[in-house]
């Protein structure tokens, strides 16, 4: 059984709540919010208001937050009060990977980090047991709707092995090109957690996408 967290990025923005509320009842565990700046990445999405206003709309969902910004220490607090469960960064962002850790937790979310497809996933290793969450990207972050890069397997793998190894708890997340086809060798090879925006919000029939990939 895996646990899923529909990327909103997906979604219908004109209907954000209603499509945010049917993955919720199909059983997901997670909303995933995917911010770019348009500087990390080259795109831009969404930030602070519209995770407000969802927060209010469904005060106990777990917002899965994923920063793909230049400078998520100075962004953990408005997210953190805005409603975020979890902050995820990257480590290639260049900020001060320790300092924004202990930021994020003491503002009282839980922490993540992730790499991009061509950064070691080893990187994430010194941090482990500072992480509730870390998350492989199995797409080049900016956009939905990309291929999945089977090259993070054996990264998702790593990182299961480590995790183990060391008796931690951290949870391992994949994010990019999850469906029902990558899924299930995302899980055999460790993954806790799939990131599916397109698809989820993409398919016909998304509760029915949602029970799918949560039975992998
Ligand atoms: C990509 C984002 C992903 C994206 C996933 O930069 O981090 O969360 O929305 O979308 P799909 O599942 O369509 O690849
Ligand atoms: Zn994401």
């Amino acid at each position: 059984m895996a646990m899923v967290s529909p990327s909103i990025l997906s979604a219908d923005f004109a209907h954000l709540g209603s499509d945010c509320r049917a993955v919720l009842d199909a059983g997901a565990q997670m909303l995933h919010y995917d911010v770019m700046d348009g500087h990390f990445v080259p795109n831009i999405s969404f930030g602070v208001p519209v995770l407000k206003s969802l927060h209010k709309a469904l005060p106990d969902a777990f917002y899965d937050v994923h920063l793909m910004i230049d400078d998520p220490l100075t962004y953990a607090e408005p997210f953190a009060k805005a409603g975020a469960s979890l902050i995820t960064f990257h480590l290639e962002c260049g900020c001060d990977t320790a300092a924004t850790l202990a930021r994020i937790k003491a503002l009282g979310c839980k922490t993540g980090l992730s790499v991009k497809p061509h950064t070691s996933v080893q990187a994430l290793f010194p941090y482990l047991d500072q992480l509730d969450l870390a998350l492989v990207m199995s797409v080049e972050p900016g956009f939905g709707g990309q291929k999945f890069m089977p090259m993070a397997l054996d990264k998702i793998h790593a990182l299961r092995e480590e995790i183990d190894r060391r008796g931690l708890s951290c949870l391992v997340e994949v994010d990019g090109g999850v469906d029902a086809v990558t899924g299930p060798a995302c899980v055999e090879a460790g993954a806790d957690v799939l990131v599916a925006g397109s698809a989820v919000f993409g398919a016909a029939d998304p509760a029915a996408a949602v029970a799918g990939l949560k039975a992998l």
